[in-house]
């Protein structure tokens, strides 16, 4: 098994936990940092719907709250299964590329694609022009 199928072991295994009563997509997310840990979030819904958070998004606070804020994030792997618990593609958000990218300008994103194919993108790709200041 390479780095990005235990990546992707550890986001299918992350979504299980996920709490989406209301869209029904399970997310997982696995970060694997410079210092080789690998941390993990899933989705979190609420019924007020903009307070609900993306599995990305918690991974790499998992990971901020175990390694501190100077981590470096070198892949970052995504999965999910919708309520009939089929495998759906899902690039991450937007606004997790903007937090990918600013742990990890040169990280690597995997996830199941449209294509149906398990693809691999640098983030810089995903997200050109990045915001910064
Ligand atoms: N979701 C993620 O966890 N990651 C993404 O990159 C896109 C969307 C979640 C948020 C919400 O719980 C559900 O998927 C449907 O939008």
């Amino acid at each position: 098994m390479n780095n990005f199928e235990l990546l992707l072991a550890h986001a299918n295994e992350a979504l299980q936990f996920a709490h989406a009563p209301y869209s029904k997509l399970k997310v997982g997310a696995a970060v694997l940092t410079e210092s080789g840990r690998i941390h993990t979030g899933c989705n979190v819904e609420s019924v007020a719907f903009p307070v609900g958070g993306c599995a990305e998004h918690h991974a790499l606070a998992a990971a901020v709250r175990a390694e501190g804020p100077k981590l470096r994030v070198v892949a970052v792997a995504v999965a999910a299964i919708n309520g009939d618990g089929r495998d759906v593609p899902i690039p991450p958000c937007g606004a997790c590329r903007q937090l990918i990218h600013e742990f990890g300008p040169g990280a690597e994103v995997t996830f199941h694609a449209r294509s149906g194919r398990i693809e691999r993108f640098p983030i810089s790709v995903l997200l050109p022009e990045t915001f910064s200041f």
